[in-house]
């Protein structure tokens, strides 16, 4: 009889049984500053009104599945004109698997420049489809000779450029993203997961470019536990991606929640200002304590922990949780991000004790 190792052997593709899952640490307790969520809370009043609106949710029935209040709600928060068609993910991961699964073709290519957002490379290889990643340059940059040299010479079918980049937190050159997407002949997505920090967004791309789609989620705004990403483009393409979403993707309870949270994005976007805010004194103050820290548009930092001796950023992170508190370290994921670590950035309390936390460590 074959033992089910063996029948796992046989039966899993090799690429997936050499893949680790999603790593997600244990948070409980601690000061959670790995993931770039909101740390802020919603007022009693708030959660009054949404529980009230949860009250009434038909959960006997599945969710609508197009989920057209959501989407007008999203065209109004952000200001979305009405020719560019809307579909929407649980989360923007979902939107990053359809849209690879929707090129996978035999011999097809995803390419994205790297170090960048890991569910680029660990989704492509899901789908069975080969992924090209192409180093930044050692200021975090597109290295363009690079990125038009695997253009021309491989055309990926799919490209993900992060706007802001996770986890270099920066911006590209407008004029060299331009040039980017009109070597392509294949599709270019602007993933603006960061949005709500950054000084600049890529919406008319969609206006200049037949091959641009723009990606945001709510995440990252004070959403992140909805699990809703949406995609902005010409319904060419989101016809076509429509086919392969699972027809009830967004939950009912998601779907009032987001209707009713949209109503309220000023508030939201209220907090992201607090964040802004934080990022500058956490900036500074990291620098005094002797990081270099990368300029952010994101709602976290990049920073170089070379200020006593090598490898001291994987020092720093694991004496960081013996003081309770969460970072992600990324020394030892891409060798671009030596001795590196990523604060997310907290409330003023928070970040307070991270820096408390910091002085005594350091
Ligand atoms: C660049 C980028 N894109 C997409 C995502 C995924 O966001 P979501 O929570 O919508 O799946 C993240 C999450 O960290 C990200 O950093």
């Amino acid at each position: 009889m074959t033992s089910i190792t063996q029948m796992v052997e046989n039966l899993v593709r090799p690429e997936i049984r050499a893949l680790s899952a999603y790593p997600v640490g244990d948070a409980s307790g601690m000061v959670k500053l790995d993931a770039m969520e909101n740390p802020h809370q919603w007022s009693e009043e708030l959660k009054q009104a949404w529980a009230k609106k949860i009250q009434h949710a038909d959960i006997n029935r599945y969710p609508h599945p197009q989920a057209p209040k959501v989407k007008d709600g999203l065209r109004k928060a952000m200001n979305v004109p009405e020719q560019f068609d809307c579909l929407l993910g649980n989360g923007s991961d979902e939107i990053i698997q359809l849209l690879t699964m929707l090129v996978a073709k035999p011999r097809a290519k995803v390419m994205a420049p790297e170090p960048g957002f890991v569910m680029y490379k660990m989704i492509a290889i899901f789908c069975g489809v080969e992924y090209v990643g192409i180093p930044l340059t050692a200021d975090f940059e597109l290295d363009m000779p690079a990125m038009l040299t695997c253009i021309n010479e491989q055309q990926p079918e799919l490209i993900f450029l992060a706007q802001p980049n996770n986890p270099t937190a920066n911006l590209y050159s407008e004029s060299q993203l331009r040039e980017l997407i009109q070597a392509s002949q294949g599709l270019v997505i602007m993933d603006e997961a960061y949005l709500p920090f950054s000084s600049r967004n890529h919406l008319h791309f969609l206006e200049e470019f037949d091959n641009v789609l723009v990606m945001r989620t709510l995440s990252k705004v004070g959403l992140a536990g909805l699990r809703l990403g949406m995609i902005f483009g010409r319904s060419e393409w989101l016809n076509e991606l429509d086919k392969i979403r699972m027809p009830y993707n967004i939950n009912v309870l998601t779907q009032i929640s987001a209707e009713f949270a949209l109503e309220h994005y000023d508030i939201l976007l209220g907090q992201c200002e607090l964040i802004k805010q934080e990022r500058t004194r956490m900036q500074n103050a990291l620098t005094e304590l002797g990081f270099t820290c990368y300029k952010s548009e994101a709602n976290f930092i990049l920073a170089r922990a070379d200020m006593a001796f090598e490898g001291q950023a994987k020092e720093i992170f694991e004496q960081l949780k013996r003081h309770n508190v969460l970072i992600k370290c990324l020394a030892g994921g891409h060798p671009l991000l030596e001795n590196c670590l990523r604060f997310t950035i907290g409330t003023e309390g928070e970040n307070g004790l991270l820096l408390e936390a910091l002085k005594d460590i350091l």
